[in-house]
């Protein structure tokens, strides 16, 4: 691939800290040459996952030298994809199309790159070698840690780059990371997913499950704490296999248990838990605990134990709503939220009745809705009696009806208590008003400014508008 020679370090980090000071004096002679700064644009689509490599993909591109802007006609833009869907797919050739004519029009030196999800699959990359030659740099989910290389290698060799890797080689560690906010961030626990449900593309586009060891999350963490940072969200494809295939296996209600002990961190989440895996561990530290949220996001997908065992979730409705019963008899106080496909494959009324059902008696506090989305690859797609259109539009409208009634019920249940509440922003609406969020997940605006963000103050809670509150400081 490279036609220039380097005294590139062999060994990571270093090699990509070397690629930045590079990329730091192309970028700093450009600077010069055209008399502004240079801008890079990330836009991201999908999970948390994303959003949290999109923090270490900024992190390298501030740390190269550009200034960050919400624009797409920006020097270097970028998409991180999802692919969990396919109207995703659809949004992502549509904008390389409004980008093309930007940078025809606006900025001919802009370099364009793709990365995320999408680029794992093969038919895409062919697309895009065809179709989208004016992109200059796609790397997929496993070698984000390289853009650095990457882009200096771009701007070398004048042609577009291509670096897929079909599988992780190693976790790097120790790269730089760009939080949004100051006062919360998210850690990578484990990567990728062993589950193969039948519907989901992630197995095939994240790999399998690889757990960074607990010194290097503990380390990690520490650092934000001292930085300031009171909340974090542990991230992983399914958080209860934590560990599993670490050399000194560990449990992944003993790393929240170490995670506990780290002064300043005041608040801990995870997502996401898989339900056939739950372990009693789990509750019982999540019940002892002072630190971690009482909010489990339990993915539900179907209430019907036909469709799940399609689905390969590995658990009956019987057993979820246990499990649902289990979590609550240790924290009453507890938001259990999830989410739910509709017109998967083979799916009846009868199948959605059963949904339903659960959702009533399950008491979510909300719940993401999905129109079940046929990906290549995944063994559903071949599965016979795909649902049409209009039924799955008809019961998606069904379901959600039925979740936005229950939730708002369940919601309620918090009215006139005061708790604490985590300011993470002005209002977006009315900027007299600032929005944070219960231990338990639910969002609540009350009367305050810009000074409150990032600190935890006592809200009375007024009035459930649903999904919400409005309070007031107290
Ligand atoms: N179609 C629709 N929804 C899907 N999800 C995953 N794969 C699909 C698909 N093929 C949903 C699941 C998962 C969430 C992140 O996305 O509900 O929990
Ligand atoms: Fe996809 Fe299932 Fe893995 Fe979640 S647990 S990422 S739905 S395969």
């Amino acid at each position: 691939m490279s036609k220039y020679i380097t005294d590139a370090p062999v060994t990571e980090p270093e090699r990509q800290y070397y690629y930045m000071e590079r990329c730091r004096e192309w970028l700093a002679a450009k600077k010069e040459e055209l008399g502004r700064d240079l801008t890079c644009g990330i836009f991201t689509f999908g999970c948390q996952m994303n959003f949290h490599d999109s923090e270490k993909i900024i992190a390298i591109l501030e740390k190269i030298g550009y200034v960050k802007t919400e624009s797409e006609e920006a020097d270097f833009v970028l998409y991180n994809t999802c692919t969990v869907r396919e109207n995703a797919n659809e949004r992502v050739y549509g904008r390389l199309g409004q980008l093309k004519t930007i940078k025809a029009k606006k900025n001919p030196g802009m370099l364009i790159s793709l990365c995320g999800c999408m680029m794992q699959e093969e038919h895409v990359i062919e697309r895009i070698k065809k179709s989208y030659k004016y992109v200059d740099i796609v790397f997929g989910t496993h070698n984000i840690y390289k853009l650095a290389e990457l882009l200096y290698t771009r701007i070398m060799n004048n042609e577009q780059i291509i670096d897929i890797w079909q599988e992780a080689k190693e976790i790097v560690e120790d790269l730089p990371i760009d939080r949004k906010y100051s006062f919360k961030a998210g850690v990578n626990i484990m990567y990728g997913c062993n589950n193969f449900c039948s519907y989901c593309i992630v197995p095939y586009v994240r790999g399998r499950e690889r757990s960074r060891t607990p010194r290097d999350i503990i380390r990690e963490i520490e650092s934000f704490a001292a930085d300031g940072v009171k909340e974090i969200m542990l991230l992983g494809q399914n958080v209860n296999s934590y560990g599993k295939n670490l050399e000194e296996p560990v449990t992944f209600a003993g790393l929240l248990r170490m995670v506990e002990q780290i002064e300043g961190i005041e608040r801990i989440r995870f997502m996401t838990p898989h339900p056939k895996d739950l372990s009693d561990e789990l509750i019982e530290t999540m019940a002892a605990s002072k630190k971690i949220c009482s909010h489990v996001h339990l993915p539900l997908q179907s209430g019907s134990t036909r469709i799940l065992e399609k689905m390969n979730r590995r658990y009956t409705k019987e057993q979820y709503l246990a499990l649902v019963e289990r979590i609550k008899a240790a924290m009453p106080d507890v938001s259990i939220t999830t989410d739910i496909i509709v017109g998967f494959p083979g799916e009846t009324d009868e199948d959605l009745e059963e949904t339903l059902d659960v959702v009533r008696k399950a008491g979510f506090d909300s719940a993401f809705t999905f129109q079940y989305s046929r990906r290549t690859g995944t063994p559903a797609a071949k599965m016979d009696n795909q649902v049409s259109d209009e039924d799955m539009t008809r019961r998606f409208n069904k379901l959600l009806k039925v979740v936005q009634d229950t939730a708002a019920v369940r919601t309620a249940r918090m009215q006139g208590k005061t708790e604490c509440v985590l300011v993470e922003d002005v209002n977006s609406h009315d900027d007299t008003m600032v929005t944070g969020r219960l231990s338990n997940n639910t969002v609540v605006h009350f009367k305050g400014d810009k000074s409150l963000i990032g600190q935890i103050v006592n809200v009375r809670l007024d009035e459930c508008k649903g999904f919400y509150y409005i309070g007031e400081r107290v």
